[in-house]
């Protein structure tokens, strides 16, 4: 297995991104972080730099529904660091509202933060990949990819739904390069989307869900359900749920 050294993390201002931050930065990796909370960077820069002063940990502000500024933030850290080795598309929002309620504005946004933005993100780090013949590409979908959900996550698993098929289609169109793509679908994992883990089943706390992750995004497996336990086995039986029990967690 290649040793990805240089590794490019967007939301990496709390939850996912910045569990994984840390994990990476614990292995030795250098990273670069993006999010529009600059200042939480740059705090979370500074305690990884201290801790392990053998890397280098590089940040900027992105919103990433700017594309423009996607592709642009992309190639400056590609610079900086002389490499893109992993780029985790993880930014993302669980903002939506029910559908028909007035509140289209919620469920755009979602819709454009996790499935055009992280698209943006896909085709900026693959421009990279293609030019350096190399690197490997980690998309972040979740459990609710593999179902149409009531409530709130309408939009969100819809958003999730549309991500995993972009992401399983690019991994398609590179077989046989060097460039590899994992698709990672997590359970519910604290973090600020997911505060108070204590109502939802399976969850698990911030860090081993930040060890999961990686270990998975190290196999570089094609698509992994996070944690494994006990996510990939309801991935199997999350398809024949019947509509009516669904409508009871909407
Ligand atoms: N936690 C879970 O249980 C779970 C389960 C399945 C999938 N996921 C996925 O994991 C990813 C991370 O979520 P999380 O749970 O860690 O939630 P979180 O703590 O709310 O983190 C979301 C991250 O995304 C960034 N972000 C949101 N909108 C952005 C924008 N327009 N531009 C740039 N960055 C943006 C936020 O940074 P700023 O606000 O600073 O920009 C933040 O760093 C998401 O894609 C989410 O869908 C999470």
């Amino acid at each position: 297995m290649v040793l990805r050294k240089n590794i490019l993390i967007t939301g990496a201002s709390s939850g996912l991104g910045e569990g994984m931050a840390r994990q990476y930065a614990a292995r030795g990796r250098n990273l670069a972080l993006a999010a529009r909370r600059v200042d939480r960077l740059e705090t979370l820069a500074a305690e990884l730099k201290k801790a392990y002063p053998g890397i280098t940990v590089v940040t900027r502000k992105l919103d990433v529904n700017d594309h423009d500024q996607v592709f642009a933030v992309f190639e400056e850290f590609r610079e900086e660091l002389g490499s893109l080795d992993r780029v985790i598309v993880n930014a993302g929002l669980g903002k939506g509202q029910r559908i028909g309620t007035g509140r289209f504005d919620a469920n755009r946004e979602t819709l454009q933060t996790n499935f055009l933005a992280a698209a943006a993100q896909i085709e900026a780090a693959v421009g990279i990949f293609r030019k350096q013949k190399d690197g490997h590409l980690v998309v972040v979908s979740s459990f609710l990819a593999l179902r149409g959900v009531p409530g709130n996550a309408t939009a969100y698993a819809a958003s999730k739904a549309g991500i995993s098929s972009f992401a399983e289609g690019t991994r398609i169109e590179l077989l046989k390069t060097p460039i590899k793509v994992t698709t990672l679908h997590p359970g519910f994992i604290e973090s600020e989307m997911n505060e108070d883990i204590s109502k939802l089943p399976g969850a698990v706390r911030a860090e081993p869900g930040a060890q999961a992750l990686v270990k998975a995004i190290e196999s570089e497996t094609a698509k992994a359900f996070v944690p494994t336990w006990p996510w990939s086995v309801l991935s199997k039986l999350f398809p024949f749920v019947p509509a009516s029990m669904l409508k009871k967690f909407g």
